[in-house]
């Protein structure tokens, strides 16, 4: 039987997401799966997976604030309660002293195989080809090459330079009394329960991506989409952060599988999700090439991007789907300097969105202020998150925009989450509360909201 065959063979048995990434329940340890890589390259002289695989690490020896004091443990030394951090940092010593885990031996001539036990999650990779130090390997070196058997979500080839997996969650040898790792709210539901995504080119004069005065989004549309005539539903743009663009936050975080869990579940009414991109939208913008480590283009200014999804994005968006015309039903979040873009529509679109998820926001003072808040006091009748990783770097940003918003008296809900760096797993987990604790809840928000039962007074 050819590898091949064999592993259509397990794909009828267990979990498979292509020929060249196969999940295999073991029902043993240290995870109860395994994950099998296999890449053909005859001319390749060394192998190592990369491109968004991490080491492993547990909460006592994770500090957030030096990545060479991470436990960077091997997979086959999982431990229940250790998850991965992504931080990596320019000042590492080269190897041997730094050693990659993910390392893939030449089985036959050219067949590159690794195998390891992996644990619950979402894992993003490409293959690093003779290249000795992973944090450098890139595409525009030309060492990074994506699984030609798993192409990423994108719009244009080059716009994702990374595919992704994800393991489940099995009890048995996962679970740990220190910290829930459980990220099977961002496996696939089950079939009748699938909205679909994808990817759209609408009308932006100026912009230069993916060609002159055309831009792209990603867009979820929830299962019911499409089988109530007249039916409008509640809207979410969710951005991307510094270096990413529209098709991230399906392609490295698994979106439409988490709104399916939410809409499933009863969290949230069938919602649509567009997930728009920020670079390239000016002619006069420097082009932003993804995954281009050389080309260091700067983000573009928050207020500059708003202004130009108010004037092509949410118009195009609201004449071509069944999407609600007033904020109540609409929200706006977004990672990173897409946190950034998020306080930037609170502030300044305040009137467009009742309700903002600002995750792992990398924003900056000044911020409102008294004088603000009265000249705009819509500004204290939303419903805000604010959310970031406990190792995250821009955890210091994220308490002062709190202090912010604590100082001129606006409520948010608060999610730190106890595994997170600045990376996909923590993001995954912010959508996943979001959906659960704020979208479309009744205003203002209280300490009531999302909870029920009693409150002692404050005296
Ligand atoms: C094989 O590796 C070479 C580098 O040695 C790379 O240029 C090429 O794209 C790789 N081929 C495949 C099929 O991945
Ligand atoms: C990695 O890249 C950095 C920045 O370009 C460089 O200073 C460093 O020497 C490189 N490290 C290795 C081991 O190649
Ligand atoms: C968007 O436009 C680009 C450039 O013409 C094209 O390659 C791509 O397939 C288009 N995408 C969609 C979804 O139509
Ligand atoms: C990456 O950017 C550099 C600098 O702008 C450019 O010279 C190079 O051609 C780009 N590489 C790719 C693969 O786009
Ligand atoms: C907003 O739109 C929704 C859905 O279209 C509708 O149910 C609701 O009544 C509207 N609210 C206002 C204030 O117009
Ligand atoms: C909002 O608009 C004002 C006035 O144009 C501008 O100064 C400010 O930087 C914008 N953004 C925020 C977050 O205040």
């Amino acid at each position: 039987m050819t590898i091949r065959a064999a592993s259509a063979v397990l794909s009828l048995l267990c979990l498979t997401e292509s020929a060249s990434v196969v999940i295999r329940k073991t029902s043993q340890g240290p995870t109860g799966y395994e994950v099998d890589f296999r890449y053909v390259n005859v001319t390749a002289k060394r192998v190592l997976i990369g491109g968004g695989i991490q080491p492993f690490t547990d909460q006592f020896h994770t500090t957030g604030t030096s990545f060479r004091a991470n436990g960077r443990y091997d997979p086959h030394d999982y431990q229940p309660g250790d998850f991965y951090v992504s931080n990596p940092s320019p000042q590492l010593p080269a190897e041997p002293a730094y050693r990659w885990p993910y390392e893939m031996t030449q089985s036959e001539d050219g067949i590159w195989t690794y195998t390891a036990p992996l644990p619950s999650g979402i894992y993003s990779f490409a293959y690093l080809v003779n290249c000795n130090y992973a944090p450098n390997c890139s595409i525009d070196t030309g060492h990074l090459v994506i699984d030609p058997d798993l192409p990423p979500f994108m719009n244009v080839q080059g716009d994702q330079v990374a595919s992704s997996f994800q393991v489940p969650f099995d009890p048995e040898f996962q679970a740990s009394p220190e910290i829930n790792t459980n990220f099977d709210y961002a496996l696939a539901a089950p079939k009748e329960h699938r909205g679909t995504v994808k990817t759209v080119n609408y009308t932006s004069p100026g912009s230069i991506h993916p060609e002159p005065d055309v831009h792209d989004f990603s867009i979820y549309l929830p299962a019911e989409y499409g089988s109530v005539s007249g039916k409008k539903y509640p809207l979410l743009y969710l951005s991307h952060g510094a270096g990413g663009n529209g098709a991230d936050w399906e392609n490295l975080g698994r979106m439409s599988h988490i709104m399916d869990n939410l809409i499933r579940v009863g969290h949230i009414p069938p919602t649509v999700v567009v997930t728009p991109s920020f670079y390239n939208l000016e002619a006069d913008s420097p082009r932003f090439i993804y995954g281009n480590k050389s080309n260091n283009v700067p983000v573009p200014p928050a207020q500059v991007v708003r202004e130009n999804f108010e004037k092509f994005l949410f118009p195009w968006v609201e004449q071509h789907y069944e999407v609600c015309q007033n904020a109540s039903c609409r929200a706006f979040a977004g990672l990173s300097m897409g946190g950034v873009l998020t306080y930037e529509m609170f502030v300044n679109a305040t009137d467009k969105f009742d309700y903002y998820g600002m995750f792992s926001p990398a924003t900056n003072a000044p911020y409102i202020d008294a004088a603000s808040v009265s000249a705009n006091p819509g500004l204290l009748r939303k419903g805000i998150m604010v959310a970031y990783g406990l190792y995250d770097f821009v955890f210091p940003q994220a308490r002062e925009l709190q202090t912010a918003l604590d100082a001129v008296g606006i409520r948010y809900i608060n999610r730190v989450t106890p595994f997170g760096s600045h990376y996909w797993n923590t993001w995954q987990d912010e959508l996943w509360w979001f959906g659960q604790k704020v979208l479309w809840k009744p205003l203002p928000f209280g300490v009531q909201t999302g909870r029920q039962g009693r409150r002692l007074p404050v005296s």
